[in-house]
């Protein structure tokens, strides 16, 4: 049987999430945005290794309690273990969120980058509010990818020569209108959450804007979580590289240009690079009225 894809990423994902935003940030949206003073409960959806889980719980009142569910057998037993000696209560169920049957509500029902993974997000996004109690919330942190490649600078090059926008911002929207998963869901889950009844809902934007600094040589860490999450990846082989491309819709010249500026890019992106990266990652959030 193949392994889960994502039982493999715990290196990947804990070694890429601190990208996204800053502690005070997290502290900020809890404590003066959602103004959270009372113990909660939350569910989080696609919680992986319980990243969510660790950077909230700790700002919580508390009492809180926090319920991660995945499909990751692996990742699963990865978040009972970084949770055991931890004072907090918390739960974790190994399943397909397309198919588990969750009677318990919650307060919070959260996501963190889960939805772009799913092929029919909107029906994900009705479940997540069938479990939320009268009064409580969804808060889905979700990515926007085109908005998150337009946000790289790297050594006084001119960006159109790294990252050919146009012809990323035409492959994102085809990729969705073939399987149904999202990389730019972030930007409009505003929308969605409208459309399903979702009362008063805000969006805000990740605070982070990453600096890897040329003239500071403690800078080896963001560099390593950088190259983790892809940026500067070597592209490899070009016919492989350009067909994948194309049976994705690209034309044969769209497909070498990719390459040839992922090459670039990949010769370009060193430790001793200057570069700022801001992630752009959407924070959509809103009440549900029953
Ligand atoms: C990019 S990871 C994000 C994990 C975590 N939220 C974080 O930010 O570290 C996406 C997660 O969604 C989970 N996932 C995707 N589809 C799922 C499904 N149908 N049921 C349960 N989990 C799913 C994967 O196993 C993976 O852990």
């Amino acid at each position: 049987m193949n392994k889960y894809y994502w039982d493999d990423k715990l290196e990947y994902l804990t070694r890429t999430r601190d990208l996204y935003y800053n502690d005070d940030y997290l502290e900020f949206l809890v404590k003066s945005v959602w103004k959270i003073d009372k113990p909660v409960s939350m569910v989080d959806y696609g919680c992986g290794y319980g990243y969510l889980g660790l950077k909230l719980l700790p700002l919580l009142p508390h009492g809180s309690s926090y319920t991660g569910i995945d499909m990751g057998e692996q990742l699963i037993r990865n978040a009972e273990e970084l949770f055991q000696n931890l004072p907090y209560q918390s739960r974790f169920i190994q399943a397909d969120i397309n198919t588990i049957n969750l009677e318990e509500e919650y307060d919070i029902a959260l996501c963190h980058a889960f939805l772009l993974h799913v092929n029919d997000p909107i029906h994900i996004l009705q479940s997540m509010i069938s479990r939320v109690k009268d009064g409580g919330k969804i808060i889905c942190f979700e990515p926007h990818w085109i908005s998150t490649m337009s946000s790289y600078y790297i050594n006084n090059e001119d960006q159109s020569k790294l990252i050919p926008l146009g012809f990323l911002q035409k492959l994102y929207e085809q990729d969705t209108k073939r399987d149904g998963k999202d990389g730019n869901i972030g930007i409009k889950l505003p929308i969605y959450l409208s459309e399903l009844g979702v009362k008063g809902v805000q969006c805000r934007v990740s605070d982070k804007v990453n600096f890897l600094d040329s003239n500071d040589d403690t800078n080896l860490k963001l560099y390593e979580s950088l190259k983790m999450d892809g940026f500067g990846e070597v592209p490899g082989e070009e016919t492989e590289f350009i067909n994948r491309l194309m049976e994705r819709g690209a034309t044969f010249s769209e497909a070498k240009n990719q390459y040839d500026s992922q090459l670039y890019l990949s010769k370009l992106f060193s430790p001793s690079s200057s570069l700022t990266y801001a992630p752009n990652m959407k924070i959509t959030f809103g009440t549900v009225k029953k």
